[in-house]
């Protein structure tokens, strides 16, 4: 396992990880059972790849952002933002979608990469945040309960749990 040498951080997405992204993000999809094809595409032409990723765009209907955990030359993993919410999100999928890689997990990078994405969903105006989590996804759920998420029933899958921006509660702050 390579040190870190800084704090990791949010940031766009960066050709400057290329190597450690394909690694993390081809561990992840092998570990999923899904196919790495997507990832050959992605190798071709990273930089178009990446410069498509950068900034607001619309996915699931709604304006979001995605950023990349990163520190120095290492991804962490990936979370993205959806600055709304369709009926459909509002069920399933929620504000804030998250994923740290393999070779990453179990050193709490999941749970700070909330907190720094709090942070950002403040600067975007949103004053609650709402997260889903399957109900066996016990890692997520204390990522979004260590961030001070409240429950709020279940959708058709998955768990609900609602953040307030600000509030007392949130065990992290952002960087
Ligand atoms: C869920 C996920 C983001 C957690 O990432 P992570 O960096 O390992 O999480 P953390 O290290 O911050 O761990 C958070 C908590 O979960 C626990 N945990 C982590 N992995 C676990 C596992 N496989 N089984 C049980 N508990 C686990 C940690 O011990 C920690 O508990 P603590 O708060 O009591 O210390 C990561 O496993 C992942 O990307 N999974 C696939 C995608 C996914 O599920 N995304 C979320 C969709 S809602």
């Amino acid at each position: 396992m390579a040190e870190l040498s800084e704090p990791p951080r949010l940031v766009w997405p960066t050709v400057g990880v290329r190597e450690s992204y394909l690694a993390g993000e081809r561990a992840n999809l092998l570990e999923e059972g899904e196919s790495i094809e997507l990832l050959d595409e992605r190798e071709k032409d990273f930089a178009g790849f990446v410069a498509q990723r950068r900034g607001v765009q619309i996915r699931w209907g709604v304006p979001s952002t995605m950023f990349w955990y990163v520190s120095g030359e290492h991804y962490l993993g990936a979370l993205t933002i959806r600055h709304s919410l369709t009926p459909e999100l509002a069920d399933t999928g929620g504000h804030v979608g998250y994923h740290v890689v393999p070779p990453w997990r179990r050193q709490g990078h999941a749970t700070r990469m909330l907190a720094a994405g709090l942070v950002e969903c403040e600067r975007l105006g949103l004053d609650r945040v709402l997260l889903t989590c399957m109900p066996d996804n016990h890692a997520s759920r204390r990522v979004i309960l260590a961030n001070g998420g409240v429950p709020d029933g279940r959708g058709s899958t998955e768990d609900r749990f609602w953040i307030t921006l600000g509030a007392q509660g949130r065990a992290l702050s952002g960087p």
